[in-house]
């Protein structure tokens, strides 16, 4: 591993605080490092596949040097393994194993289906084992691998039962973004371009002038953009563990974008493509309301299309998006806390009607 890619990010949170781990090539480093934050003597490895034939050996005689008695549990590759099913199957597979209260720490390989799914197991598994996030796409290392969310999806909807559970420690090894279709890196960017929309103009400018290295991995830029973005997601999560208001602001392009994802059945969009398409929407709304000066959607959807982004809405009708608006026909009426740009680098939240978040026309105007 280079040392000058090393990086470390604390997240705040008093006794629940843990660091987030940055390097390049580090995989091997896991095991000492778990060692020397936890009490644990038994690993218990949640992956997929792909991930696990790619990284499983490595992280494996990692603990096992360390010291960990160590087992390995797989789920099938995709969202729709994040179920009680799946949760279920692994509780038994892993007391099969010997998991227990005292000895045993769960660690999560790979990207956010993993990193929820294995989240909640830990969380859920004897009220609550230890657990290291190890994410391996740009998504979750930017994004889901930090904050302690963890949940699967229900019929009704998607993480709908979860549990706050932060992790002992992020371990982010970046090489591992060289493994990683490129339609998932692009599907990650949408996180990065979200977190500067909503936080940061210094770290937009610098997306715009820097995506080509940015995108070919070159460590020297990847590496600072990735510490940035866990600066974000930590200093958010730190004022706002439990999604009282503030982190709300991390939602940005998500109400349009979980429409979109529902509207397809989860199939044929990724999570950040349909971010993309839910931002673009939000920052034209924003400068409707006339909170955000004009231009702002303009920046930011042409920043999106380079990345190789989509940012225009399917075209389903207004009435099956208002639907998808208001999951609960009960709530037709309530006011959904909506995330506008006040320009490129600040948000804010703006309580509206699902009718005011897509007023008659916006469809074909796309706002
Ligand atoms: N991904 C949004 C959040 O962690 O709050």
């Amino acid at each position: 591993m280079s040392a000058s890619h090393a990086r470390s990010v604390r997240v705040r949170l008093a006794e629940r605080s843990y660091a987030i781990e940055l390097g390049v090539g580090s995989l091997g480093g896991l095991g000492e490092a778990v060692r020397a934050r936890l009490g644990a003597t038994r690993a218990l490895i949640l992956s997929v596949p792909p991930v696990g034939r790619r990284y499983g050996a490595a992280v494996t005689r990692s603990l096992r040097a360390a010291g960990f008695r160590v087992k390995r549990f797989e789920v099938p590759d995709g969202e729709r393994s994040k179920n009680l099913r799946q949760a279920e199957r692994l509780y038994g597979e892993m007391l099969e194993a010997g998991a227990d209260r005292g000895s045993s720490v769960v660690i999560a390989l790979g990207g956010g289906v993993v990193g929820d799914l294995g989240g909640f197991v830990a969380a859920t598994l004897f009220r609550g084992l230890p657990v290291v996030q190890v994410p391996t796409s740009l998504l979750s290392m930017v994004d889901s691998s930090v904050g302690g969310k963890t949940g699967v999806n229900v019929a009704q909807g998607k993480n709908l039962v979860g549990a706050f559970h932060q992790p002992s420690l992020v371990w982010i090894d970046a090489a591992t973004l060289r493994t990683l279709p490129p339609r998932q890196l692009r599907s990650g960017m949408a996180e990065v371009v979200k977190h500067a929309a909503i936080w940061d103009a210094r770290l937009f400018s610098r997306l715009e002038r820097q995506l080509e290295p940015l995108l070919a991995l070159d460590p020297d830029v990847l590496v600072p953009i990735l510490e940035r973005n866990c600066r974000i997601k930590a200093s958010v999560v730190s004022r706002d563990e439990r999604e009282g208001g503030f982190r709300m602001l991390l939602n940005y392009g998500h109400t349009l974008g979980h429409a979109v994802e529902s509207l397809k059945g989860y199939r044929g969009v990724l999570h950040g493509e349909a971010v993309s398409m839910g931002m673009v929407y939000a920052a034209a709304l924003s400068e409707r309301l006339g909170k955000a000066p004009e231009g702002t959607r303009e920046r930011l959807e042409a920043l999106l299309r380079r990345v190789g982004l989509p940012t225009k809405l399917p075209s389903f009708e207004r009435r099956a998006y208002l639907r998808a608006l208001s999951v609960d026909k009960k709530k037709r009426d309530s006011r959904i806390r909506f995330v506008a740009l006040r320009g490129i680098g600040e948000a804010e939240t703006v309580p509206l009607l699902p009718r005011e978040i897509l007023p008659a026309g916006a469809l074909t105007r796309q706002c």
